[in-house]
Parts: structure tokens; C-alpha cells; sequence
């Protein structure tokens, strides 16, 4: 670390911050409140403003620690009722009557549930995930719910890991826009809107890099790849005006989140000047002791507060240790003060002092048609179209009978995924019921679903459905993963399809009769077998409240696939991690065969040549990231760069054409990619620079344009400083991360 860097880096953004925007930062008379507030406040009132507890029901209990100031925030009360009732305890029973903020997990929608974000990041649309969290927001807040836990923006490469579906998946570049629209969706454009709720990026940091893909496990990051992968996310969302952070459960070379003063001071406060509040993740604080970085309760508030945690969730070593800690001299009055300061300003600018209590008749919005329409448009673009051989889809006319098979085609729980703690099932629309509303009588539609839930291993009704199914012209098969498998502490080792599933899908193709799989999941599946077995798959990920409605309008053709993966789809679970932004190695793969059975009887050391690969699934993924098809297709040419030799302040123009040469309107979502040739560090083969869809009608061209600032080449380099080196780039404009011609242009000093 460069002091030098940050230092100036943190008074450039502390002379930003003097600039007042009424309501943000630098506002000062939000700043004199807070002033005046802290004033008045006992030790115990501040303690308490930083200690957050999850309801536990009892209305009176709460109302009793709330009327001695001991409760900043409840996290779980969903009833506006009771958030009323309790605000009200804190508003006009409290000595000070600082009202309490009610936090919730609202993270892909409270009652509407969107796709989970994973598949909402596969849609490569910051407005879906901007719309989604302001819907979220507009129902949340009607319930009283004024901070949510969201947006996930950890970085993950290993689908093993169950809370890869809460994320944006494996890219910086895609995680940091997709998250920072997240932030603008749940804050709109004023946080003292009352429809707006605090955004809490999380997990800071590096959680996502859990060694194995096994939850809450330790991380290995270097500061170098911190700083080039992990930490930009959230740089993003701190940018985009996120009010709260959360710290993260994992330690990173042997230094837990939630007592790293480096992370939450040096690069949070100093280098990226947040004044807002930063929480602990459920008990991280105490944990510390787990983790044997903390020996007792005592230094776990200790090791926390010094290292800048504000407000802790419910393991209530603050209340309970910080008054010792004080007297002691372990813990300054001033960074709890500074602690609760944070605190207030977040309730100041949410309005909470003005506008404590939540109208009651709001819960109205809840499911608005406006809202339903939104999770449809959202779980349309959230699809991938990963196969389609012979363009059986989207199913013509002529398909007079389809068979709906598999345990996801009518699972109204499950496609709503991970983290729904409010969606209410009844409300989901399955794939089942849609397709059955959307042909009439048109199609036949023969339901046999084979197996009863994803990890279904009675295959009893394989048969029965399999015979089924070979009276109808296209096999709809949809499979995938209960909303449980996956998500927080939900990993697998093994990521083919659970169940009989596999079964399944083997018994529907030896009915000869075109099978169109679908599946529905929280995260890449191994599936390669079934996707040999179909005539297409559409890869839907747990896709929400109107899943089904969105899956029959793509299956029939009234909507048309444009989705790619937001993350890269292994082959094998052993060749976890592979992702598309690696580094080169010394002996890069030259080819990708399966070479292990190949390999004739005591061949030499050196017979495979000795390059990175594996001899049973080659170096190459199932499909990379960035990829999906659509029912037509799309040529890029003409691709042209504004110079090919630019300064370190220039802006890189790449135009080119994409031209519709199929039948159907659809969407392209083009990808700019950039490798930085030679470094003072190892570079990553590609990175994603720019994205952008464009929707064009059957023949229709159009010249496209990427504006790249080549200030955004930057990297942490040998010198731990972040900067644009000199050399030669290459380029390519592209469909996915594995295509493309490829460009060169130069940087020069
Ligand atoms: C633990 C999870 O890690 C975090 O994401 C969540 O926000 C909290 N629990 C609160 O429920």
C-alpha cells in the first residue's frame, strides 16, 4: 500500500464531499441535526443507536429496550401495523425519539418476486435490475421496510457456492453496472422519498472467493486482486450514492470483514469517502470468535468498532462491552461517536425524523399489475437460449400437442429462488399453468411431470411419463434445482441435475421425439448430457413470480431469447474455478480435445504437450460467459477504431455494424473486450469493457458505438498503484467472451 496514493486519493474525495447536495453528503444542516443529536445522547442511547436486533414478535419486549433508546435498528417486522406501532414507542416514548430503522432481506422483490439476480444479470440490462429494485423498494416501503440488505455484489467463480445466485455473477465490470442500478432502483432519486429504501452492498469483502465454492469459508485475495476484482463492485455502488455497506462473514488471509480496519477505513472511508452507516453481516461480529481472531465478547466489540463498524447485527457485544471498553481506553468516545454520527445521517436522509410512520393503506401496491408486468419483461430477458437445433423453437404452429414434463414445470415455490421471504406462492405463475392459458385449445397439453420434485429419485413415474410424452409432437421438459439448493450456506459439490432428473430427460429423448429442456436453477448446472439429449435449452434461472407466463411467451415465439450468461458454464465440477478473465499462464492450452483415453500405453512424460488442461473435459467451459443465442441472428462487421494509437486521457471510439440476418426482431447484446498484451503484472486474457443491447428488425443494420475512456484500462500494477500502462491492447467487439475478430491499438505514455 502506497500511503502517498491514498492520502491524496482520500483529500481529493474529502474536498468533493464539501460540496453540499441537499440530502447528501455535505449537506450541512443534516450535519448540524446530527451535531445537536450527539449532544444530547447518553453513552447508552448511542450504544444502543448502534445495535441492531432482530424482532423477536414479542410487541412488548421490543416496545421496552425501544423506549430506553436501546435499539437503532429491528431487522424482520413486515407488518406495518406492528412497524407502526413500534416506531411510535421510538418516536414518542424515547427520551430523544430517534426512530428505529426496519430493515429487511429484499432482494429480488418483497411481494413480486423478479428473477433472482443471477438471471436478472444474465439479462445484461441495468435498467431490469434498476426497475426490479424500484419495485422492490415501492413494496418493501409500503410495509414500513426502509433498508435492505441488497444488492449482492460478490464476485463468484464457483457455482459449488450456493449464494452465487444472489450476485451478478463472475465479471467486475458486469456486477459493478448491474449493482450500481440496483442501488439507484431501491434509493430512487432521494432517499427521503417514501418509497425509497437504503441499499446495503454486501458483502464487503471478497466473500464470494470462499475457498471450494463452500459458504462462509476463508478467503485467499491478494491486494492486488482485491482491488482489481472484488473491490470495484463496490466502489460502484459507493459512487451510485449506496447508503449502508455490510461487512462480510469471511476472513481474507487470516483478517475477518468486520475487523478489518484496511477494507472499512483505508478504502471504504478514505479512498472512496462513504459517510454512510456500515452493519455487520447476522453475528459476524461475534463470530470473530469463532474465527480466533477475537478471544471474548469484550474484544470482539473492540476489534470491530476500531475498525469501523457502525452499527452491529444482533450479537450485542457493543451494548454490552463498549461502556468497559470506554473506561479502559480500548475504544475512543470518538469512534463511537463517529459510529453513531454515520447512523443518524442514513435516518436523517431517509427522513425517518419527519415521516417516521408508514401509511398503513400502501400495502395496496403490493402485486400491481404495473409490478407483475415488470418481473414478466424481467424473466424474459433473463433467459438463455443455449441450444437450438434446427430451430425447433420457438414451436411453429404445426406443434398440435406438447408434453409438459419435469418437477420445475409446476413448482410454484421453488421458481420464485432463494431469498424470498415474503413472495407468496400462490401468487407465482408457473410454466404450466401459462402454457395451458396461453394455447387454448390450439395445443394439447399433456401434463405428466415424472418425478415430484427436483431431488426426486423415485423413478416410478419416469416410465409413465416418458409414454406420455411420446404422443405429443415437442417434449417441454423442465427441470433444474428446488429454490433451497441453493443460496446462503446451500453449496454442492456435485452440480448435475439432482434426482432422477437426468434419468428423466435420458427416458424423454428415447421417445424419439424432439426435447426442449428448460431449466430452472440458482445457478450453472453441469448439464452437458442433457443438453446432447435436447433439441434445445433454454436456461431460465429461478425466474420469479411470472416465470411461467415469460417462459411460454419465449417458448411460442411471442418473445425471443436474449439473455447470455453472466457466468461461465463448467463442464465438470473439477474444472471449478474456470471463468473467462483468467490470466494466461507460461503454457497456455492449444487444444481442447479429451485426450485421456487417447493417450497410447507408457507414453512419454511430455506427450500432451504440457500446457494448462485437463486430459478428461480439455480447457474449454460447457458454454463461456457472455454467451446465449437468439431465434435469429446477427452478423457484426466493420469494426473500426477511432485511432489506433491513443493517450493515457484519450477516449477509444469503436464503431461497427450488427446487422438482424434472420426472420425474427431480436436483441443482441454486444460485448467490448480488452486485453492488456504485456504488464508490469500478468493481465487477464479478456476483460468486459462495455455491453449494450440493440433490438433490430429482420434485415436491419445498425452502426453501433462503444466510447471507451482509455483512463478505464487502469489497473493496480506491480507498484500497487492504480494506473493505465503503455503498450499494445487488442480488442474485440463480440457476441460472447469467446469470439470476435480481434483488434489492436496501442497506449502510449
Ligand atoms: C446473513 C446473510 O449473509 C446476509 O446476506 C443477510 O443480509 C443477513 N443474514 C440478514 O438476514
Amino acid at each position: 500500500m502506497k500511503t502517498f496514493n491514498i492520502l491524496s486519493i482520500g483529500l481529493l474525495l474529502s474536498l468533493v464531499s464539501c460540496t453540499q447536495v441537499p440530502g447528501g453528503k455535505g449537506d450541512s444542516a443534516i450535519e448540524q441535526k446530527i451535531e445537536a443529536l450527539l449532544s444530547k445522547m447518553t453513552l447508552e442511547e448511542k450504544l444502543g443507536q448502534m445495535n441492531q436486533i432482530s424482532s423477536y414478535g414479542n410487541i412488548e419486549d421490543m416496545s421496552g429496550l425501544i423506549k430506553k433508546g436501546e435499539v437503532g435498528s429491528i431487522l424482520n417486522e413486515v407488518d406495518p401495523v406492528r412497524v407502526n406501532a413500534l416506531q411510535r414507542v421510538a418516536v414518542e416514548e424515547s427520551r430523544l425519539g430517534i426512530p428505529v430503522l426496519m430493515a429487511r432481506d429484499v432482494i429480488h422483490g418483497f411481494k413480486t418476486i423478479f428473477p433472482i439476480p443471477l438471471g436478472q444479470a444474465a439479462s445484461f440490462n441495468p435498467q431490469v435490475a434498476e426497475e426490479g429494485a424500484r419495485v422492490a423498494a415501492i413494496e418493501a416501503s409500503a410495509a414500513g421496510i426502509r433498508w435492505t440488505f441488497a444488492p449482492m455484489i460478490d464476485v463468484a467463480r464457483d457455482p459449488r457456492w450456493g449464494r452465487i445466485a444472489e450476485g451478478c455473477g463472475e465479471d467486475t465490470y458486469l456486477t459493478s453496472v448491474m449493482g450500481a442500478a440496483m442501488v439507484k432502483g431501491f434509493q430512487s432519486d432521494s432517499l427521503s422519498d417514501p418509497t425509497a429504501v437504503a441499499a446495503c452492498p454486501k458483502h464487503f469483502v471478497g466473500y464470494g472467493a470462499a475457498e471450494g465454492g463452500r459458504d462462509y469459508n476463508s478467503t485467499f485475495i491478494p491486494e492486488r486482486r482485491l482491488r482489481n476484482v472484488y473491490l470495484p463492485p463496490f466502489e460502484a455502488a459507493a459512487k451510485a450514492g449506496a447508503a449502508t455497506f455490510m461487512t462480510s462473514f469471511n476472513d481474507n488471509d487470516g483478517v475477518p470483514s468486520t475487523g478489518n480496519t484496511f477494507i472499512l477505513k483505508d478504502v471504504l472511508r478514505k479512498e472512496w469517502g462513504f459517510d454512510g452507516l456500515v452493519v455487520t453481516d447476522w453475528a459476524s461480529a461475534s463470530e470473530m470468535m469463532s474465527h480466533g481472531f477475537a478471544a471474548d465478547p469484550k474484544e470482539v466489540a473492540m476489534k470491530a468498532v476500531n475498525a469501523g463498524v457502525d452499527m452491529e447485527m444482533v450479537s450485542y457485544t457493543f451494548v454490552r462491552e463498549l461502556p468497559a471498553l470506554l473506561k479502559e481506553g480500548k475504544v475512543k468516545e470518538a469512534a463511537i461517536d463517529e459510529a453513531v454520527r454515520n447512523i443518524l445521517r442514513i435516518k436523517f436522509r431517509l427522513g425517518l425524523f419527519d415521516n417516521p410512520y408508514v401509511d398503513e393503506k400502501r400495502m395496496e401496491v403490493l402485486y400491481a399489475p404495473s409490478h407483475l408486468e415488470a418481473a414478466k419483461r424481467a424473466a424474459v430477458e433473463s433467459a438463455i437460449l443455449l441450444k437450438n437445433a434446427e430451430g425447433i423453437l420457438p414451436l411453429s404452429a404445426s406443434v398440435k400437442s406438447v408434453a409438459v414434463v419435469g418437477p420445475m414445470a409446476s413448482a410454484p415455490y421453488d421458481q420464485l429462488g432463494t431469498w424470498v421471504f415474503d413472495g407468496d406462492k400462490t401468487k407465482t405463475v408457473t410454466p404450466l399453468t401459462a402454457i395451458r392459458e396461453l394455447v387454448g385449445d390450439r395445443v394439447q397439453v399433456i401434463y405428466e411431470p415424472g418425478l415430484a420434485y427436483s431431488r426426486d429419485k423415485d423413478q416410478s413415474g419416469v416410465a409413465k411419463a416418458a409414454t406420455a410424452a411420446a404422443r405429443a409432437d415437442v417434449i417441454l421438459a423442465f427441470v433444474g434445482e428446488e429454490a433451497i439448493l441453493s443460496g446462503e450456506a446451500h453449496c454442492l459439490a456435485d452440480l448435475n441435475l439432482q434426482g432422477a432428473q437426468r434419468e428423466l430427460i435420458a427416458a424423454l429423448a428415447k421417445t424419439g421425439k424432439p426435447v426442449v429442456t428448460v431449466v430452472m436453477a440458482g445457478r450453472p448446472l453441469t448439464i452437458g448430457e442433457e443438453v446432447e439429449r435436447s433439441a434445445a435449452v433454454l436456461y431460465a434461472f429461478h425466474p420469479g413470480t411470472m416465470g411461467g407466463p415469460a417462459l411460454a411467451d419465449l417458448l411460442w415465439g411471442k418473445a425471443v431469447p436474449s439473455g447470455k450468461t453472466p457466468v461461465t458454464f463448467p463442464k465438470m465440477v473439477g474444472q471449478i474455478p474456470v471463468y473467462y478473465a483468467h490470466n494466461n499462464t507460461g503454457r497456455p492450452a492449444t487444444r481442447n480435445e479429451v485426450l485421456l483415453n487417447d493417450i497410447p500405453l507408457e507414453a512419454g512424460q511430455t506427450s500432451l504437450g504440457c500446457t494448462s488442461f485437463y486430459m478428461d473435459a480439455g480447457f474449454d467451459p460447457l458454454y463461456p460467459f457472455g454467451y446465449g443465442l437468439s431465434y435469429t441472428t446477427f452478423e457484426y462487421s466493420n469494426v473500426k477504431l477511432s485511432s489506433s494509437t491513443l493517450k493515457k486521457d484519450d477516449v477509444l471510439t469503436v464503431t461497427f455494424d450488427l446487422e438482424n440476418t434472420g426472420s425474427y426482431e431480436g436483441t443482441e447484446v454486444a460485448q467490448l473486450y480488452v486485453r492488456d498484451k504485456v504488464g508490469s503484472v500478468t493481465r487477464p486474457v479478456k476483460e468486459l469493457k462495455r455491453f449494450t443491447r440493440v433490438t433490430l428488425r429482420p434485415g436491419e443494420k445498425k452502426t453501433v458505438t462503444f466510447e471507451l475512456p482509455i483512463s478505464e484500462l487502469a489497473f493496480w500494477n506491480i507498484d500497487r498503484v492504480k494506473t493505465v500502462e503503455p503498450g499494445d491492447f487488442l480488442l474485440w467487439v463480440a457476441p460472447d467472451s469467446q469470439s470476435g475478430e480481434e483488434m489492436a491499438f496501442e497506449v502510449i505514455g
